[in-house]
């Protein structure tokens, strides 16, 4: 009864992790969840009133399909202003979110065959829409010492005649890395070699960056300008999740490509959305930066509390709001039951029963050593999550 297309979708692995979670706090266990992958803020008031004055100024009905002209001029002016980028309104397409504009890029460009270059540990839906798209993921592992970024060594040894894509997220999810201005100029010197790739680069996280500014390769590198798809949206800097707005810019033959997906599958966002996100863009970004800086306190206390435990290495992640620390130490070590820690699947539902925080297994995200932990959550919550967690890893012997 169901297609061969959905039924090779490997089912989400967290979903087993949240039902498990939910299931101990039906049993009254203080669970403390570290695998939100949205912020914990509300949108700020400025955002909300602008769509609450939409629906009251009679703002009902459909948008063009790419996006108002007024929020597309509105995402052209902050591509200028945040990012030095150039981009007219026909080369703007608005969508329910980055996760839709990076699927429809994937669906727009790629045919069957054709390899995406997706670096480890990687966002788990890129796969997954590469798959959609009926396109072959060759996955890179990245290391730990490397900030778990793409050396362009690593990028040019997995090149091939048939490489289309190659996906770039920075700020990581999940790992936070974020990539220096001359380390995508390296990815660019690789890039320029092989004239047929193109690059989705999904800045999603950008205003959650911590040091220094946010680097898109289009910027970096405007000869390959027409190559990279930029994606981003409004769901993590402006605590806008659940208001599904993003957006992607791109050549207008792609834009057009894209228009094409959109308007037969979905058709444009909620236009009270855009009515919000064109807010969001115009108004001043005071709100977003206290965000910013809450996050950031977050992230150092997290990172020295994981780096105190014996055992546990974490980087320092320059934005996002995820550590990913290494906790292979721990693997084939024995919890006090006798059970054995195969690895860190093995090791997060250990901590969920035992310790009862929710954190996310590197397996989910390609890379086996690790383990996903967000800091979207209060001060509160991460003190005693991390007093629990060191605690539960102590015992294993
Ligand atoms: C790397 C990355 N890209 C895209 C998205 C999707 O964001 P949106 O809410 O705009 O669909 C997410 C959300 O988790 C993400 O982590």
């Amino acid at each position: 009864m169901i297609s061969q297309r959905a039924a090779a979708l490997a089912p989400s692995e967290t979903l087993k992790i949240s039902a498990r979670a939910k299931e101990l706090q039906r049993e009254g266990k203080p669970v403390i969840s570290l695998s939100a992958g949205e912020p914990d803020f509300k949108t700020p008031k400025y955002i909300c009133d602008a769509a609450i004055k939409a629906i009251n100024d009679g703002h009902h009905g459909y948008t063009p399909n790419t996006g108002t002209p007024e929020l597309k001029e509105a995402i052209c002016a902050k591509l200028k202003r945040d990012n030095g980028l150039d981009y007219k309104t026909n080369q703007i397409i608005v969508s329910n979110g980055a996760k839709q504009s990076v699927g429809f890029a994937m669906l727009a460009v790629l045919n069957k065959g054709d390899e995406v270059i997706i670096p480890a540990p990687y966002w788990v839906s890129y796969p997954a829409m590469a798959q959609l798209a009926e396109a072959e993921s060759v996955t890179i592992r990245t290391s730990f010492e490397n900030d778990f970024k793409l050396t362009p060594e690593q990028l040019e040894a997995a090149i091939t005649p048939k490489t289309k894509l190659f996906v770039l997220c920075s700020p990581s999810n999940p790992t936070g890395s974020c990539y220096t201005k001359s380390e995508l100029e390296a990815i660019a010197d690789v890039l320029r070699k092989h004239p047929q790739i193109l690059v989705i680069s999904d800045e999603i996280y950008e205003y959650i960056t911590f040091e220094g500014t946010h680097n898109s390769i289009a910027a970096i590198a405007p000869d390959l300008k027409d190559r990279v798809i930029v994606v981003n949206g409004f769901s993590k800097g402006f605590a806008m999740t659940g208001w599904r707005l993003g957006y992607l810019a791109a050549t207008p033959e792609i834009v057009s490509a894209v228009d094409k997906l959109q308007s037969q599958e979905t058709s444009a966002p909620s236009t009270i959305s855009q009515k919000a996100g064109e807010a969001a863009y115009n108004g001043d970004l005071t709100e977003i930066l206290t965000m910013r800086e809450e996050f950031k306190k977050r992230r150092d206390f997290v990172v020295d509390a994981l780096n105190a435990i014996p055992g546990v290495k974490c980087f320092r992640p320059n934005g996002a709001f995820y550590a990913f620390p290494d906790v292979s130490s721990y693997f084939g070590k024995k919890t006090p039951s006798g059970q054995t820690i195969s690895g860190s699947t093995d090791l997060i539902m250990y901590l969920l029963d035992e310790a009862q925080i929710a954190t996310v297994p590197g397996d989910a995200f390609g890379e086996p050593n690790g383990i996903r932990l967000s800091y979207a959550t209060s001060m509160a919550n991460l003190e005693e999550a991390m007093k629990r967690l060191k605690k539960a890893l102590e015992v294993l012997i």
